[in-house]
């Protein structure tokens, strides 16, 4: 990519749903990824601060969580693997906990595979500590449970 000022951080639609959960299949295959229904609802919904990048006006990445009063979950992040490794996620998430603790939510959480390395080091680079494992969180694999708080 190398052109970061194309890059485009904007909130998810309802129009987007079909393209997240495209994204979603391509990033976290079948079994894992959420359904257009799923983006469709959260985008509507005011318990949810949900993200997109776009760049060149193709939608390359996704960024969302659910936020229950001091209590934040992400509950997808997802980047185009032709547009990996040059700081998209980065900034998506930036953006996204900026939205988050804008929103009064001073505890944010996830869930994560224990085999997905890039996204484990993704976190901890944003302070974010592994607090817990899930046994049987995904169908086939145990989770880490990752926390920040923000003060
Ligand atoms: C995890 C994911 C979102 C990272 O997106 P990205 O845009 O490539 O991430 P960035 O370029 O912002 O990377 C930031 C840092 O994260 C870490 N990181 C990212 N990908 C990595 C990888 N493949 N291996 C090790 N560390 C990695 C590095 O520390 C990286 O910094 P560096 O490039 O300076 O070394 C992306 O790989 C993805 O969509 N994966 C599939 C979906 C997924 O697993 N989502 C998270 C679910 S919890």
């Amino acid at each position: 990519m190398g052109k970061k000022a194309r890059l485009i951080v904007r909130k998810l639609t309802t129009d987007d749903a079909e393209v997240a959960s495209d994204l979603d299949l391509k990033c976290f295959g079948e079994f894992d990824a959420c359904s257009s229904k799923y983006f469709f609802n959260v985008a509507q919904s005011s318990n949810w601060e949900c993200l997109v990048a776009e760049h060149d006006g193709k939608v390359i990445a996704c960024a969302i969580a659910e936020i229950d009063n001091d209590t934040a979950e992400i509950g997808s992040l997802a980047v185009d693997p032709d547009y990996r490794r040059q700081g998209v996620a980065t900034i998506l998430l930036t953006k996204l906990l900026r939205a988050i603790v804008r929103r009064g939510a001073n505890f944010v959480v996830l869930e994560v595979r224990l085999s997905n390395t890039a996204a484990i080091e993704l976190y901890k680079n944003f302070g974010f500590q592994i607090v817990e494992r899930e046994e049987d969180y995904y169908w086939d694999e145990d989770a880490w449970i990752m926390a920040r708080e923000f003060s």
